[in-house]
């Protein structure tokens, strides 16, 4: 039997399985957020952020989910009378769109088909009516495994539409994948904790561009939580604008000391080596659901060509194992399933999971 005090070890698409040494840094003593010793901690986690996202710019760390941003990166930089295009491609780039709704602004639909990219060339086609402020875009769509070729986007965005706002969704990417957020050129990026970064959920972390804090002071009802003018200040001081979750900022800063120490070029590897393991097994044994160029590096959406039941095969599992791994997410559930390969998980870890999958499949 398992219970909350003694869960199965993580393969879904976030949270993530967390290693003991990042959960002890979860319970060292607090501090006081206002006190030279956090904004040391605070400096120190910001300083090793930026190296691993690659800017020069703004780095903050927000006290909630990723869906937070969601909704601040559209109440702090679209105008109320501005259009946003919403690139959607599967489940959360979908409900993206709808908080763009829920914020009152305007919103332009363009949809791939679940599974399929969206692609340079249909942005481009949308981009040139003129009509959009700016863009919100997923990096790796967690429901469907397929990530956008947003460097391609990116490029194309620069050279052609340098004045609309790229807001991208790097939840399940980012730590994962390749993210150069300058040289992209993004306004916003954000990701929260328990994905690559292998943490218990609880914050996230997020890039603005400093054109994008800019606009943001002319935007009106910002509202308060989320506040980009607030977050500048604060982090001024080397401070967060409310009381932070420390322990969390603790063992971020935890895990950015081993992703700087191995580097990320090292980081993005071994994400790509667990990629290429999972894939193989899943076209060995059933097929992918993306398209292999736009496969996701830390999770597999795999097609259950051979129609087994999906959540017996994961309830066998967690029974013997005491292992779970993911179904298909909301439409995709059953005729899909999902493994995650990102943050602490490694190859040993992968094979024993497989083998234990294998052997119910027999
Ligand atoms: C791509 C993507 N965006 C946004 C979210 C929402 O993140 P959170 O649950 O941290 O609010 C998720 C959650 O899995 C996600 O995978």
């Amino acid at each position: 039997m398992t219970d909350w005090k003694n869960p199965p070890k993580l393969f879904i698409p976030g949270p993530v399985h967390v290693l003991p040494d990042v959960l002890e840094q979860l319970s060292r003593y607090t501090l006081g957020h206002r006190g030279k010793e956090y904004s040391q901690l605070h400096e120190e986690t910001i300083t090793m952020l930026k190296k691993m996202l690659f800017t020069e710019q703004n780095v903050f760390i927000s006290t909630s989910s990723a869906s937070g941003i969601w909704e601040a990166a559209i109440r702090n930089c679209v105008d109320h009378n501005e259009t946003v295009l919403s690139c959607m491609c599967g489940a959360f780039s979908d409900k993206w769109a709808d908080v763009v709704k829920s914020c009152g602004r305007n919103v332009e639909e363009l949809r791939a088909e679940w599974g399929q990219p969206n692609t340079v060339e249909e942005i481009d086609k949308k981009l040139a009516t003129g009509k959009y402020a700016a863009i919100t875009l997923v990096y790796s769509e967690t429901s469907t495994g397929v990530i956008n070729p947003v460097y391609e986007i990116s490029k194309m965005m620069k050279a052609k539409y340098p004045d609309v706002l790229v807001f991208v969704d790097a939840v399940s990417a980012m730590v994962g994948m390749p993210l150069h957020f300058d040289e992209l050129g993004w306004d916003i990026t954000f990701a929260s904790v328990q994905k690559a970064f292998a943490i218990p959920p609880g914050c996230t972390v997020f890039a603005v561009s400093n054109r994008a804090i800019a606009k943001s002071k002319n935007v009106k009802y910002r509202g308060y939580y989320f506040d980009f003018q607030e977050f500048a200040k604060s982090a001024a001081k080397n401070q967060t604008p409310t009381t932070p979750t420390i322990p969390h900022i603790m063992a971020i800063n935890y895990q950015c000391h081993k992703f700087v120490n191995e580097g990320m070029e090292n980081v993005w590897a071994r994400h790509k080596e667990m990629g290429d393991y999972v894939r193989g097994w899943a076209k060995k044994n059933f097929a992918l659901f993306a398209e292999e160029k736009y496969a996701s590096n830390t999770l597999t959406t795999i097609k259950n060509t051979k129609n087994i039941n999906v959540g017996e095969v994961i309830k066998a599992v967690q029974q013997k194992h005491n292992t779970i791994f993911g179904n298909g997410y909301d439409k995709l559930k059953d005729v899909t399933f999902r493994i995650a390969h990102m943050g602490d998980i490694n190859m040993n870890d992968l094979r024993e999971l497989l083998g234990w999958i294998d052997a119910e499949l027999k």
